[in-house]
């Protein structure tokens, strides 16, 4: 089984289950960010995903924060944690972005990897002229676009005439002087993102769900063809709600759940945002919950035990990095890092 490795979000677009919650105000700045991910990577941490959204995707009038420039900072600033970052290929000629990413890779000495994601807010592109192709043929150019880029990012002379690309002699220098290339994550669950990551990446991240769902989605994924690269490996997005006994933690969850109707007409105008094939909707629809990307859909909600004894679970079913999400972010991340680290790594240990 691989080393657990657990990581934060960061809040680019503020709070992720409720954005108006008197104990955590609207804050998505670069100085919150920051002081967030130093703050985790103190408490153990051992990644961060740093969402790319150009404009906010609940309300364009709210603050975002760019992914890749604090990326690159985030990067100079730590030491230890990985930074991951998004990235959606029709918002970048795959050079630029490969550039860019190799970049980070030297400023965060071998700690930068990219999470690709197939984009699902119109506006964010329609609004700024940017043409967005229908969902697989969002899919499409980003198979092209990641193939394009992985070799780039490999240091390899690209000579490339594709349907969508035509990149008639590239090769970027200097390379990553810790390994082969930085990592590369995909976030996405339609039959198009299963292919994308077996065929060209090397970490699945999946919305957070129950255990028989993720496993399937994981005996899927593992049982494709990889061509010769190392096993892909598995992330899990959750939303956790910790507490000492799970009726405080389901006092905190309904809790949450009454902040996050104060949002019902921003959540009615970015669902009418969001490609309707886009399946991470329908997953998200599925089941009441809080936060994104599945959210408390995991079941990371409970006492200390609980929660520790669930996270366990998954990662014997495969998953290797946990990405997750608080609120009051910063008061709960600091909680599960004293509290339920310790124990997941008890129940590892016991179990061997
Ligand atoms: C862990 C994770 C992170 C994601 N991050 C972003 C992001 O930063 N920006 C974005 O626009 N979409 C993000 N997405 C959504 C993807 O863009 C994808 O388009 C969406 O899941 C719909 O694709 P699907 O139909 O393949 O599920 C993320 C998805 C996952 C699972």
């Amino acid at each position: 089984m691989s080393t657990i490795r657990f990581g934060v979000w960061a809040l680019v677009h503020g709070s992720r289950a409720a954005l108006q919650d008197p104990e955590e105000p609207y804050d998505a700045s670069w100085a919150r960010n920051r002081a967030i991910v130093l703050e985790a990577e103190r408490l153990g941490y051992d990644c961060t995903l740093i969402a790319q959204h150009t404009i906010n995707p609940h309300d364009p009038d709210l603050d975002e924060l760019e992914a890749w420039t604090a990326a690159a900072a985030l990067a100079a600033l730590t030491s230890r944690m990985e930074i991951i970052t998004a990235i959606k290929p029709l918002l970048y000629h795959p050079a630029v972005l490969a550039k860019m990413a190799l970049g980070i890779e030297a400023i965060s000495e071998g700690r930068f990897a990219i999470n690709l994601v197939n984009a699902w807010n119109r506006p964010e592109m329609e609004g700024a002229g940017i043409p967005f192709p229908e969902h697989d043929d969002r899919y499409e150019y980003g198979t092209e676009w990641l193939t394009v880029v992985e070799q780039l990012l490999r240091g390899d002379r690209v000579s490339h005439h594709g349907q969508h690309l035509q990149i008639p002699n590239y090769r970027l220098r200097p390379t990553s002087q810790f390994r082969t290339r930085p990592r590369i994550y995909v976030g996405g669950e339609s039959e198009p993102a299963r292919q994308l990551v077996a065929q060209c990446g090397d970490v699945w991240f999946i919305n957070g769900q129950d255990l028989a769902t993720v496993s399937a989605l994981i005996a899927d994924v593992a049982g494709r063809p990889r061509h010769g690269a190392p096993p892909l490996k598995f992330g899990l997005s959750a939303f956790v709600i910790a507490r000492p006994t799970a009726a405080e933690a389901d006092a905190n969850l309904q809790h949450l759940f009454e902040l996050s109707a104060k949002d019902a007409a921003i959540k009615a105008q970015k669902a009418a945002n969001t490609d309707p094939n886009s399946v991470m909707a329908a997953v998200l629809a599925r089941t009441p919950r809080v936060g994104s990307n599945g959210g408390t859909g995991a079941g990371l909600v409970g006492d200390y035990d609980t929660v520790a004894e669930r996270v366990a679970a998954f990662h014997r079913a495969g998953i290797e990095t946990f990405m997750l999400q608080y609120q009051p972010f910063e008061r709960e991340m600091a909680r599960f890092a004293q509290e339920v680290m310790p124990r997941v790594k008890r129940l590892l240990v016991r179990a061997g």
